[in-house]
């Protein structure tokens, strides 16, 4: 049936959103938030390096966050892929354990020496479930302190139960918590990101009271090392749990969790994205005294337990170590930053530039963003180029991909700033402006 579609990408998108809810599992993946109107090329046929390919067989360079920050190595990475055709010829589920699952633990705990023990999951939102949960277990205590996006799960919407529209400061306003039981309103409190008066209020306040205290170590900035000191002794001296969130603060300036350049350890910590390079798979990481209450309480999944998300860990973290790709993501992030930059100021446009280096964003301060925002994706995509306001580091970013982005960074800013001059820029959308309002595309 979506075959008769596919030569109109607009009805194929209207169809879609019939057949699954939102379109997509990945709110993030959702064209509206790009290019509304049919444009966005919504499905893809195949992906290698930086480039992908829509199904008519049109090539894109992909210049936006490569599997919203999943594939730092690019897209069907050589190494990762021959390592998950061996397994799969080997067969990747069985009745018994992947040995991987030792290996991958011993290599994580080595890098991440406070920690003992590792458990799996293949989500991110699994996984930060599965941290509560045992934070919970361990402590006897409900409640949960947190600041940042830390997945879907009801302990985590929870938070707007009580009509506050908390989530606001750190997901994005409006969201309902219908289907979260109203039973646990006021189980989950959120704290501003180095906000040292929540620190003292909420926090400090609260601590001895709540089974965890949980946040994203980096965000658009790192976290403040007097900040975080702050969480940790809050947390040792209420013995509350405190857990690192390094979904996707890892693995981008170091080969590690980016907690370790921060010098500050957790209880437990978080991994996913790219950890395994857009295979499926998620790490809990912690101290042997919490993470033996995985036990006490009831944590398993069939799939948890297949072998091809620890293979391609392994694999993902020897390839990291070996060509340092801490330092090439942090080396393209600032190459897409000069480019940002350089064009803005070339067409007279006021830029604001934020993100850890390899997790880098733009805002061009005008009461038009959106509208400049669509044009710019929009005309990003006549010249078969993926982007948006973001722009996540991977190391296929080549020469001759950053010149081609070089360039129409540099025509359109010119236009923008032409058609903001003339206040014409509306009129040359081709379609609606995008949906905004998202502090993280998840
Ligand atoms: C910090 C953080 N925690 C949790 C999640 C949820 O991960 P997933 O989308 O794999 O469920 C994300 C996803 O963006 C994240 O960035």
């Amino acid at each position: 049936m979506y075959k008769k579609f596919l030569k109109n990408n607009y009805k194929l998108q209207q169809y879609a959103h019939t057949k699954i809810p939102g379109l997509s599992g990945l709110l993030g993946k959702r064209p509206e938030l790009y290019v509304p109107g049919g444009k966005w090329p919504t499905y893809y046929s195949k992906a290698k390096g930086i480039n992908i390919w829509d199904l008519s067989g049109k090539k894109f360079l992909d210049f936006t966050m490569l599997g919203i920050g999943s594939c730092v190595l690019g897209y069907g990475d050589n190494d990762i892929n021959k390592i998950a055709k061996k397994i799969i010829n080997e067969g990747s589920m069985t009745t018994l354990n992947p040995i991987e699952d030792l290996d991958l633990a011993e290599r994580l705990i080595d890098i991440h020496p406070w920690a003992e023990q590792a458990k799996y999951a293949r989500t991110g939102g699994e996984i930060m479930s599965i941290a509560v949960r045992i934070a919970r277990a361990a402590t006897g205590r409900d409640k949960v302190l947190f600041c940042g996006y830390h997945g879907w799960h009801d302990w985590y919407l929870s938070t707007n139960l009580n009509k506050s529209d908390k989530l606001k400061d750190h997901l994005l306003p409006g969201l309902e918590p219908i289907g979260v039981p109203k039973e646990l309103t006021n189980t989950v409190i959120p704290f501003r990101f180095n906000n040292y008066d929540d620190l003292k209020n909420i926090v400090e306040k609260n601590a001895k009271n709540s089974a965890a205290i949980v946040i994203e170590p980096a965000r658009n900035k790192i976290v403040e090392k007097k900040f975080l000191k702050g969480l940790r002794k809050a947390a040792s001296k209420n013995n509350c749990v405190l857990i690192f969130d390094e979904i996707t603060s890892a693995w981008r300036n170091d080969t590690s969790g980016i907690h370790k350049e921060i010098g500050i350890n957790p209880d437990l910590a978080t991994f996913g994205k790219t950890i395994a390079n857009g295979i499926p798979m998620a790490v809990l990481l912690g101290k042997k005294s919490i993470m033996e209450f995985a036990n006490k309480t009831f944590i398993s999944s069939t799939n948890w337990t297949e072998r091809l998300g620890p293979a391609c860990a392994i694999e993902f973290i020897k390839k990291h170590k070996k060509l340092n790709v801490g330092k090439i993501l942090k080396y393209n992030g600032k190459k897409i930053r000069k480019i940002w930059k350089n064009a803005a100021e070339n067409a007279n446009l006021k830029i604001e530039v934020s993100g850890i280096l390899p997790l880098s964003q733009f805002k061009i301060l005008n009461d038009d963003w959106p509208i400049i925002i669509t044009y710019f994706n929009q005309e990003m995509l006549k010249r078969k180029i993926l982007a948006s306001d973001r722009c996540y580091s991977n190391t296929c970013q080549d020469k001759s991909s950053f010149k081609k982005y070089e360039i129409a960074c540099y025509e359109i800013f010119n236009n923008i700033s032409k058609y903001l001059t003339d206040g014409t820029l509306k009129k040359k959308l081709d379609g609606p402006v995008k949906q905004m309002g998202f502090k993280r595309l998840t």
